[in-house]
This record gives C-alpha cells, sequence and structure tokens, in this order.
C-alpha cells in the first residue's frame, strides 16, 4: 500500500473519505453541490458519526461517478486514536471494493501532522495480508487498493509519517509476517535467515549461536527443549546501538517457539495449530529492531530471540527430567509443555551476562492462563520495579497493545519449589501466568530491572482490528517501539 501526502484532492479516479465528528457534519461542506442528497441518505441510514460507524455512497462529482465513504470519528476533537480508527476504516471498507485509490480528506479538521501521518499508519497497517499460500484468488477477492492519499495535517504530516510510521509499519509487517507463516517454513533456522534478509542494510548488527555454541555456554534448559526436534534451535543476538557509546543497553528478550506441540506432555489434537505463533514474543523482537533501525533511534537495545520447537520424540525430554540452566540453577521439568519459561530462563541469563543491561522487557506466549484472566484485550505484565511498570503501562496505553498488571510475591515463588532440584517448572493450576513469571524472576540478577510481558491472548486475533484484519497483530512491535520513543529517548 502507497501511503501519500497532499494539500489538495487530486485529479480523477479515487474514493473519497470524509470524516464526521459526531452529530457535527460541517466536513460535509466540502462536497459541495452533492451535500444535501449526501446528508439525507446518512439520516435516512441512521449515521450517528459514532466512532468507526461508516456510510458508503455514490455522488456525482462534477459530472463524475464517486465513490463516497463517510467515517464517523466520534464528537469532540480529533485524538491519534480516533485518527487511527478512521485510517483503518478505509481500507477495510475499500481494499478489495474495486477502486484503486482513496483520498482521505481531513482538511479544516484540526488534524495535526502526527494525526494525519497516523491515519496513514492504519491505513497501511490495516491493508497487510498474507496471501503466499492462496493460489485460487478469484479476481474479486484479490485487493484493487494500492493508494491511500491524505489530505490535510499539514506541511509536516509526510515527514512524520517517513520519519517515524512508515518504520513501525515495517517492523509490524515482518513480526506478522514470521507469526502467519507455518511452522514447516518458520523454525529456528529460517527465522533467523528470513529475519537476516529482513534487516540487511539497516545496520543492526546480528550474532547467532547454534546448538554446540549454546551447549558450550550450559544452556540446558533452552537446550532440553529443542531436543525432541529435528530442527536445531538457534539463539539469535540483534544490537541496534542508535545510542550514547557508554550507556548500558535495553534488552528485548522474546520466546520464539516456532512450534508448540507440548512436547511428551502432548496438548489436545484441537487448535493445536495455533502453536505456531508461539514465536510471537520473538516476533515482536525482531519487528521493534526494524522499525528502530530505520528510524534511528537513539538508543542501545540488544534483542535476544531463543528459538526452538518443542516436539515429542525418541529424543525429547521426559517429565521428571532434571536440566541444569546456564546460570547454574537446576529445574525439574515436571511438565514439558511449560517450555518457553525454560526457553525464557537461559535467553535472560545470556543476555544479562554478556551485555549488562540496565533492563530486561521479556515478551512471551507464554500461558493459556493469562487467556482466562485478561481474555484477549490486554496483556499480562509482570515487574519487578515500579517505574518501569508505569512507564510500560504508560505506552501500552499510547501504542494501543495494552497491559494489565499483576502481581508478583513471594507466596507464589515458593509454589514452584522442587524436592529434587532448585525448582520446578510449574506451579498449581491457578496463578499459572503468575508462577510462569515467578519462575522467569529466578533468573533476573541483582540490581537489574525486568518485566515480563505475557500476550498469550495478543500475538493472534480472530477478529479484525482498526489496524489489523484478522490473524497476527503484530503485538509488542508498538510497544517497545513508544517505550524507546517515550523512555529511552526523551
Ligand atoms: N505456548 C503455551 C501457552 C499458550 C496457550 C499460548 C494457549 C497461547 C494459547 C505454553 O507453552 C504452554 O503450553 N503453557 C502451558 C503451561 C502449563 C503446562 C503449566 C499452559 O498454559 O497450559
Ligand atoms: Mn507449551
Ligand atoms: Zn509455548
Amino acid at each position: 500500500m502507497q501511503i501519500r501526502f497532499a494539500d489538495r484532492r487530486p485529479e480523477g479516479d479515487y474514493a473519497l473519505v470524509l470524516p464526521v465528528a459526531g452529530k457535527d457534519r460541517s466536513s460535509l461542506k466540502s462536497l459541495g453541490a452533492a451535500q444535501s442528497t449526501v446528508i439525507a441518505a446518512l439520516d435516512r441510514q441512521r449515521f450517528d458519526g459514532d466512532a468507526s460507524s461508516a456510510s458508503e455512497q455514490f455522488i456525482d462529482d462534477k459530472g463524475t461517478v464517486r465513490r463516497l465513504l463517510v467515517v464517523g470519528t466520534g464528537a469532540g476533537k480529533p485524538s491519534g486514536d480516533g485518527a487511527e480508527k478512521l485510517g483503518g476504516t478505509a481500507p477495510a471498507r475499500l481494499l478489495t471494493s474495486g477502486e484503486k485509490r482513496a483520498v482521505i480528506d481531513v482538511s479544516g479538521l484540526g488534524y495535526d501532522a502526527d494525526a494525519a501521518a497516523r491515519i496513514g499508519l492504519a491505513a497501511a497497517l490495516r491493508s497487510w495480508r498474507y496471501d503466499r499460500y492462496r493460489t485460487k484468488l478469484k479476481d474479486k477477492q484479490k485487493p484493487t487498493l494500492g493508494e491511500v492519499i491524505i489530505v490535510g495535517g499539514g506541511e509536516g504530516a509526510a515527514k512524520r509519517y517517513k520519519d517515524r510510521w512508515a518504520p513501525v509499519y515495517e517492523g509490524v509487517s515482518l513480526t506478522r509476517e514470521l507469526v502467519t507463516e507455518p511452522a514447516n517454513i518458520i523454525y529456528p533456522g529460517s527465522f533467523v535467515e528470513r529475519v537476516r534478509k529482513s534487516l540487511g542494510g539497516t545496520g543492526v548488527e546480528i550474532e547467532v549461536l547454534n546448538r554446540a555454541a549454546m551447549d558450550k555456554l550450559g544452556m540446558g534448559a533452552l537446550l532440553g527443549v529443542a531436543q525432541g526436534s529435528v530442527r536445531e534451535a538457534r539463539l539469535m543476538i540483534l544490537r541496534w546501538n542508535g545510542g550514547a557509546k557508554d550507556g548500558p543497553p535495553t534488552a528485548f528478550v522474546g520466546k520464539g517457539v516456532t512450534f508448540d506441540t507440548g512436547g511428551i506432555s502432548i496438548k489436545p489434537a484441537a487448535g493445536m495449530e495455533a502453536m505456531k505463533w508461539d514465536m510471537g514474543g520473538a516476533g515482536a523482537v525482531v519487528g521493534a529492531l526494524k522499525a528502530l533501525a530505520l528510524r534511528k533511534a537513539k538508543a542501545n537495545i540488544v534483542g535476544i530471540c531463543g528459538l526452538v520447537e518443542n516436539m515429542p520424540s525418541g529424543t525429547a525430554q521426559r517429565p521428571g527430567d532434571v536440566v541444569t540452566t546456564m546460570s547454574g540453577q537446576t529445574v525439574e521439568v515436571i511438565n514439558t509443555d511449560a517450555e518457553g519459561r525454560l526457553v525464557l530462563a537461559d535467553a535472560v541469563t545470556y543476555v544479562q551476562r554478556n551485555f549488562k543491561p540496565g533492563t530486561v522487557i521479556d515478551l512471551a506466549t507464554l500461558t493459556g492462563a493469562i487467556l482466562v484472566s485478561l481474555g484477549h484485550e490486554w496483556a499480562g505484565l509482570f515487574s519487578n520495579n515500579e517505574e518501569l511498570a508505569s512507564e510500560l503501562l504508560k505506552v501500552g496505553a499510547a501504542s494501543g497493545d495494552k497491559l494489565w498488571r499483576m502481581p508478583l510475591a513471594e507466596p507464589f515463588n515458593r509454589l514452584i519449589d522442587s524436592p529434587i532440584a532448585d525448582m520446578k517448572n510449574v506451579g498449581p493450576r491457578e496463578g499459572g501466568s503468575i508462577t510462569a513469571a515467578q519462575f522467569i524472576q529466578r533468573f533476573i540478577e541483582n540490581g537489574v530491572k525486568w518485566a515480563h510481558i505475557d500476550m498469550a491472548g495478543k500475538a493472534w486475533s480472530d477478529k479484525a482490528s482498526a489496524t489489523a484484519d484478522k490473524g497476527a497483530t503484530g503485538f509488542g512491535v508498538r510497544l517497545l517501539d513508544e517505550y524507546v520513543s517515550d523512555v529511552l529517548e526523551a
């Protein structure tokens, strides 16, 4: 999707998109002679101008038949959020409509450069789809809309889009692609290769550890998960050094289980195909690094992806096995399906030992229990630091990647004590997301600020939103980008 900015409507064919803020229909004045029929039609349709309401009509625009999409934005001044709803509604309605161009005209309506740019971001994000494996799409099902032109927002809108939101779009796209790809295509080795290609030329430095290298480092927990699979594990390390020379980096760590069968503690068949997106945390980390590099963020970031496939086989680890982690701590593996925390344990130890980050933020599709707590609306946030937690809650709300804080406490920590090893990898059913977080916390070293984001309900969506069709959401990219922008670059 081409996103462009202009100071007036172009010549020729296009669908015209006009926002209406609640009951205030003054934006329709620009329709000239067509205005009265359009308003009559809106009334007949009981169009109220509420956010995300829309009315599609055809008008006679100086002798040409033009498609008009009136989009409600709710009463009041334009906001970034409202701008995104507007920007997303246009392609949601027009992507396969036959129209090739859409013009979203917000001129004179009080949209500043950033709001106008965010119309563009949402239009791009909502248009994203992955048709690689659809060989039989009928012409009518194929996207026609190739260009969205935003009119209004002033001089700075195009620059704002290019400097901030186009990079974010690129990052989210990469994440969605990786999350969408099935597990026969994206496994640890191919994840690394796909990301290498995608990040080529961005300035992100990439280093990759294979099994032998991780074995040498003593990453028995990560390798224990991987040992049932013919796909060899990888630890992918990405560095973006856009900040001060000597500043300690901030670490983003992602769970990258490219398929989670559960291992010997195998999952039920129904719905297991969803576990192709159990690498959504790692996907978010690489998407965020792409966005940050493309926009040349002034921050030092290290991204770590723990990449494994969790399979049952003759070489798979068994319930009851005891593994030794890179930290030296031992773990009794009660349930091989609680594999994400095992992968993260070694990944967070590796990043702390090698890069001395001040802050570690991990993202993981870690527990089904977080879905019981928060459904598909919020991801769970766990943190050992009040300031970091409140910063993340704030950037979560601002970015739309919403977080809800969950507790950590010693009584939960005691629930994963093991009679044979330092800890076991599961606690009781109750509080399952919390004991999972407590497990990771046992690998956080003294003085390191840490946050864990359990995004099991967020990597994939069965329904479309303002900025995403159903499917991979790209959750986490905007959150991390906003964190860097709002906290690290401030
Ligand atoms: N990847 C799953 C968590 C998950 C479940 C994500 C459903 C998305 C939807 C994770 O590895 C897992 O299997 N967790 C177990 C932990 C349990 C064995 C303690 C779970 O949540 O059931
Ligand atoms: Mn699992
Ligand atoms: Zn998993």
